[in-house]
């Protein structure tokens, strides 16, 4: 499948995998919230319906690991995942969009989702992606380029002028789908970033707060193929990889923090920090073991990002607290559905 964006037509499929665009009215802009079950009724209006799949992030596998923090870490928060025990992990790994049969050899989105089971049932949830940005900047902006792309009933394909006009008025959606198509396709779930994209406060014993975004980067490095290298690959071969890779005992992440600074902007998800910023390391997931296709702790969770433990909390940005209801709606749809992930 082609993926992305350098055009500025998509496929709804893609679309959903970056979760790029926006909208041309003004007034699609408006601050009027939207309603969860509107929201994912367009997930599906515009990038298809799959019964029993995410809504978002559908070809996707379990795995487990475990977290231990650094010495830095517990300084930075009081959260008792930083304590530097070991923490267990319930790891997800998936491919951008909502198709459950998204092709693993193309540049689109990568995810690696964890719940952290910290201790007297306390969790930490966060679904992060493998682009500094993410593609829309306001829950309002992603609505109006989901609707934007939707698919004419006659013609099957969105409409191309809607589509001009929406990234015409809203440039930045763009730059999440050019991150990916300056990068080659990844190797492995192993072999690759992944960005948190929002801004969190980290808050310490004295009460002091930190503000960062963070990044989960491989120990082993980033591993990509070239374009004849991941045609040969075919449509899935990410899965096969992740097993041999964590039976050798060879998938780990650095879990970095980079600062912001006074006057750093903390609310808007399609804006990275400025290069540079100090960067901490607050520990290492290691990846021990993957579940059978289709199975695992992860297939009836969602990982809801403002499930935060005490010493970690949300900064304002719109899109980070608009997440957590849409995400239940998907969630009850596909339980209701019969759960299923491949
Ligand atoms: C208002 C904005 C957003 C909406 C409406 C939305 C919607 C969804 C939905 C419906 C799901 C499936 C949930 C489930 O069935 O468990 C999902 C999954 C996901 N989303 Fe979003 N999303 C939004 C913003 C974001 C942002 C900003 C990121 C960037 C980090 C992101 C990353 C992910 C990831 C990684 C998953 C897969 C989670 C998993 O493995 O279960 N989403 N999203």
């Amino acid at each position: 499948m082609k993926i992305f964006v350098l055009s500025t037509v998509a496929t709804a499929t893609s679309l959903l995998c970056f979760a790029a665009i926006a909208q041309t009215s003004p007034a699609a802009a408006s601050a009027a919230p939207i309603d969860p079950t509107t929201f994912v009724n367009q997930f599906e209006a515009t990038g298809g319906k799959f019964a029993g799949y995410r809504r978002s992030g559908a070809k996707g596998i379990c795995a487990a690991g475990e977290f231990v923090a650094t010495a830095d870490a517990k300084a930075l928060s009081t959260a008792s995942v930083f304590s530097g025990k070991a923490v267990p992990v319930v790891v997800r790994f998936s491919v951008g969009g909502g198709n459950p049969n998204a092709p693993d050899n193309a540049k689109s989105q990568r995810n690696l989702s964890l719940q952290f089971n910290l201790p007297d049932g306390e969790r930490w949830m966060m679904g992060n992606i493998s682009a500094p940005v993410f593609g829309s900047s306001t829950p309002q902006q992603l609505m109006a380029g989901l609707i934007a792309r939707q698919p004419d009933p006659v013609t099957k394909a969105a409409d191309p002028a809607k589509v001009k006009a929406f990234v015409d008025a809203n440039p930045e959606t763009l730059l999440q789908g050019k991150h990916y198509a300056s990068q080659p396709v990844p190797a492995s779930y192993g072999g690759v970033n992944y960005w948190g994209v929002h801004a969190h406060a980290f808050v310490n014993a004295s009460g002091a707060k930190q503000f960062g975004k963070w990044i989960f980067e491989p120990v082993g490095g980033l591993q990509g193929l070239t374009d004849d290298e991941a045609k040969a690959k075919g449509a899935n071969f990410l899965f096969d990889e992740l097993r041999q890779r964590v039976k050798d005992g060879k998938l780990a992440f650095n879990f970095n923090l980079e600062l912001a600074q006074a006057g750093d902007k903390l609310d808007n998800a399609t804006v990275p920090l400025p290069e540079g910023r100090k960067k901490v390391n607050l520990g290492v997931l290691k990846v021990t073991s993957v579940s059978e296709d289709g199975g695992g702790p992860c297939l009836t969770t969602n990982y809801n990002p403002m499930v935060m433990p005490k010493g970690v909390e949300a900064s304002s940005d719109p899109m980070l607290a608009a997440r957590a209801a849409p995400y239940a709606v998907s969630l009850g749809r596909r339980l209701g559905e019969g759960a299923k992930q491949q």
